[in-house]
């Protein structure tokens, strides 16, 4: 599924420093607000360095345990042996190592970059993944010297909860490759600035990552074409675009037609970091690296899928953008809909990197567009209103800064699609995603149906679920006689720990970057499945917009009590 570019080579496989291994644990346990604790506990702050990795690895070796009534997967991998040497350790990445470029990151000051994109580029340099010959221009409003956006970024970097643990030494050398230019993006003078920069490098290949607001695409892809920065005569040039990709099927299609008029679709790379984490190319590990799924992998086993993203945080300071994407827009669409199509779909040809996106794209095509009439019909919309969470009072999102009076915005959705091919004809997928719920998990579950003809009462369906975020894992639930006398059955779970492998999770962005530098566009959707999936959420859009009521469900509950009508009365949602 990977295409190399020519001319590249293959890294050295890397051991990962005892530091970054504590990392792990850090980093399984998400984007939630017990994060930086963790990364306290990961960074040693307050333990010693050896203590950290022991309990990393102490807690690798329970993954890998077996409970009472439970048998895990992960008892086939090796054991942590007791010398304390992983040996999963040694499996780390090999990767084509990116080639001598410029990386631009536009809007290099603003939020994204400053908790996601820097922490991960300097993860690779410091891996070992980047060598200087691939230096970062930072482009942004402020103007700053490029001393002060050393400084900026050193900053950045310590305050992140992304960051692996700093090395003093590759920091400073990380450091002096950093350059900076600020302008303003609808002028032409930053353009020529960069241009300028990319002709004084030894190299013409550059990625530019556009980390800014939508309505800034089109403003600078033609900025950059004006200065003929988009030409691949010496080198290669490629776009980086941040989501959602238009706001509409209307406006994506125009998207495309303007970066089209400058880019070839081979040079746009449109981001889903979703697509970057480790435990959603597990998915595809799990069903295409076994054979027993596949023939369980349709309807006439499988009852219903679930996909769940939950988060518990709320707007974040990010109301300008959140009034105008809401939830159809900032997850929906996207990130929801991708993990659908690679749940759903066949198994990609073999040795071609465009297969994976080709199958995607086929499962989209597959789903019925939800038409403004059934909008109600098929899902279910809801806005968080004040609650308790974690012990915490917290506002409603009427009460955040920024969010307009009366705004009838979701924060919540529930939905039912169906793919309408053989494999899934009558199998209903069931979305779910909103702000301020419980806890932060996303998980996707396939339910199987019952046995055909019961000789046991209260047998359950069969579970098979992918955690992808956090304690990342698989897990199967099935049912087990008690013991005793009676023939009791009782529900147990066959759970399989990604933290087993005792190696650290891959930040989603440092994956993405590097395939983006290295020319391999297989983790980017491409344009069909992003018209594909505002097509079929369209109807959403067009129904709700500025119209109806959207249902109120209280800070730190699941959902809104229409969620439960949707998923139907012999079905439930899963208790996460
Ligand atoms: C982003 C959305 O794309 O994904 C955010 O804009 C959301 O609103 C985030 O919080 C969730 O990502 P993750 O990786 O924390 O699940």
């Amino acid at each position: 599924m990977k295409a190399k570019s020519p001319g590249t080579k293959q890294a050295k496989p890397k051991v990962t420093p005892a530091s970054r291994q504590t990392k792990a644990t850090a980093k399984s346990t998400a984007a939630s607000p017990t994060k930086s604790k963790a990364k306290r506990a990961a960074t040693g702050k307050g333990e010693g360095d050896g203590k950290t990795v022991k309990k990393a690895e102490a807690k690798a070796a329970k993954g890998a345990g077996i409970h009472a009534e439970q048998e895990t997967l992960a008892q086939k991998t090796p054991p942590v042996p007791a010398s304390g040497h992983n040996p999963f350790r040694d499996v780390m990445r090999r990767h084509a190592a990116p080639e001598p470029a410029t990386l631009v990151v536009f809007g290099v000051t603003g939020d994204l970059a400053r908790r996601k994109l820097l922490p991960a580029i300097f993860g690779l340099f410091q891996g070992g993944l980047l060598s200087s010959a691939v230096e970062l221009l930072g482009v942004g409003r402020q103007e700053m010297s490029s001393g002060e956006f050393r400084q900026f970024v050193a900053e950045a970097l310590r305050e992140s909860s992304e960051t692996d643990e700093i090395e003093e030494g590759s920091l400073a050398s990380f450091l002096e490759t950093l350059a900076y230019r600020s302008g303003d993006l609808a002028g032409e003078q930053v353009y020529a600035d960069i241009r300028e920069f990319c002709e004084g490098r030894g190299t013409s290949n550059a990625l530019f990552y556009l980390s800014l607001p939508p309505s800034l695409f089109i403003t600078v892809s033609d900025g950059l074409a004006g200065q003929g920065l988009h030409e691949q005569t010496d080198g290669w040039r490629r776009l980086v675009i941040e989501k959602p990709f238009g706001r509409d099927l209307e406006s994506a299609r125009e998207l495309q037609a303007r970066l089209t008029r400058h880019w070839q679709e081979s040079q746009i790379y449109r981001i889903d970091h979703y697509l970057g984490k480790e435990t959603v190319q597990n998915l595809l590990a799990i069903r295409f690296g076994n054979a027993i799924f596949e023939p369980l992998w349709n309807r006439n086993l499988i009852d219903h899928v679930q996909i769940t993203a939950a988060e518990d945080l709320g707007l974040e300071g990010r109301a300008g953008y959140y009034e105008e994407a809401g939830v159809v827009r900032d997850m929906l669409q996207n990130h929801l809909l991708q993990l659908l199509a690679l749940t759903a779909m066949e198994p990609p040809a073999p040795g071609s990197p465009d297969a994976l996106r080709d199958e995607k794209a086929k499962v989209f095509q597959a789903i019925g567009r939800i038409t403004p009439e059934k909008a109600d019909e098929v899902a279910v919309r809801g806005q968080y209103a004040a609650g308790t969470l974690y012990g915490e009072r917290l506002s409603g999102y009427q009460d955040e800064e920024g969010v307009a009076e009366g705004s009838r915005t979701a924060t919540y959705i529930a939905v039912r699609l169906e793919v309408d091919n053989w494999r899934w004809q009558g199998v209903p997928f069931f979305l779910r995603t909103g702000k301020r719920l419980p806890k932060k998990v996303t998980e996707i579950a396939v339910v199987f149906k019952r046995p055909p003809l019961s000789i046991f009462p209260n047998v359950e369906r069969n579970v098979l679920a992918f955690r992808i975020q956090p304690d990342e894992g698989v897990s199967l639930k099935l049912s087990s006689k008690t013991p005793g006398q009676e023939m009791e059955l009782r529900e147990v779970v066959m759970d399989f720990r990604y933290d087993a492998f005792g190696a650290p999770l891959e930040s989603p962005y440092s994956r993405l970057l590097l395939d983006a530098l290295t020319g391999d566009a297989s983790l980017f959707p491409r344009e069909e499945e992003v018209m594909e999936s505002w097509r079929i959420v369209q109807g959403l859009l067009d129904a709700w917009e500025g119209q109806g009521q959207t249902e109120r469900y209280t800070s730190g509950t699941w959902s809104p009590d229409a969620a439960d009508e949707l998923i139907g009365e012999d079905r439930r949602w899963r208790r996460l």
